[in-house]
């Protein structure tokens, strides 16, 4: 082989090998815009960021891209009176962080740990599933306290169920059951419709046992009975 065509080999390798590694994929540029528009000002990924808003950890496990692509066009549009600001996007970021968000599977706090392993939630399982609740995102469906109010396309009312009053209607082994399993299909309001964007996931994918039982035990210690307010926010 001569020298131009082993440098050609070299450099076409190279470029090969960045893009295997990841500097210019969808994912890596995701990420990179993630931080460039500082999304971690109000959202924690991976243990780190801020508060005002969900914890993402788990956020491409608990919604589709489709509805993260939705969400990101206009977050007032599928729920109006939110604080996360629009961003404008152009699509060809907005497709990326989707590409990245997707990403985030809650695999970090699986595997380095998980915070509501931390002390001050060891032996309290409702606290602790209280954490559980807000860190996985069950919070980012049914809102805090489980108090409902979070639109859906396409359901019955539109809206996700409130969940807040659960020990009236399930019992502890049918609320685990539920919970471990989800709800791939929610009834349609109109069965020739499109399928609704939020669905319930299936928890046993993430969540151990001991885990699921602690968030039906927060749920059941749950009492909103002539709470008629809804939760403006997650
Ligand atoms: C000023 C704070 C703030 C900033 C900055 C912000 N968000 Fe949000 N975000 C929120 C809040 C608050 C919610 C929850 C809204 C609700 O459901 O009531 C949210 C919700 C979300 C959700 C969907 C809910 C879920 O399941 O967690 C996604 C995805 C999201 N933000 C992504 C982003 C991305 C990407 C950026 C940066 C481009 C960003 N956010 C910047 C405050 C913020
Ligand atoms: C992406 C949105 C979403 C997330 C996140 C989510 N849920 Fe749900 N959940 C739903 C939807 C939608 C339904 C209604 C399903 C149906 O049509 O029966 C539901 C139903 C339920 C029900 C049954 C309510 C009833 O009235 O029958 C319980 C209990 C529940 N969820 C608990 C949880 C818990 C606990 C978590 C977190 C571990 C969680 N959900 C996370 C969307 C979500």
């Amino acid at each position: 082989m001569n020298r131009l065509r082993l440098a050609a080999l070299l450099i076409f390798a190279g470029t090969l090998s960045a893009c295997q590694l990841g500097h210019d994929s969808p994912v890596e540029r995701g990420r990179a815009s993630f931080q460039a528009y500082k999304c971690t000002k109000c959202h924690t990924v991976n243990g780190e960021g801020g508060v005002l808003g969900p914890d993402l950890t788990f956020v491409g496990f608990r919604k589709s891209s489709d509805f993260l692509e939705r969400w990101l066009i206009n977050p007032q549009a599928w729920k109006p009176h939110v604080s996360m600001p629009n961003f404008y996007l152009r699509e060809a970021v907005r497709k990326d962080i989707v590409a990245y968000l997707a990403t985030l599977q809650g695999d970090f706090y699986i595997r380095e740990g998980r915070p509501w392993d931390a002390p001050q939630f060891a032996g309290d399982s409702v606290k602790r599933g209280g954490e559980i609740y807000s860190r996985v995102g069950c919070i980012t469906c049914h809102g805090k306290g489980g108090v409902g109010g979070y639109p859906n396309n396409n359901v019955v009312g539109g809206e996700i169920p409130k969940i807040s009053t659960v020990k009236d209607t399930y019992s502890r082994d049918e609320l685990i059951a539920r919970i471990a399993k989800g709800v791939r299909h929610s009834v349609k309001a109109d069965p020739a419709g499109p399928d609704p964007l939020l669905y319930m996931p299936r928890w046993e994918a993430k969540l151990k046992q001991e885990e699921i039982e602690a968030v039906a035990a927060y749920l059941l210690s749950l009492d909103d009975h002539g709470v008629e307010e809804k939760a403006e926010e997650w």
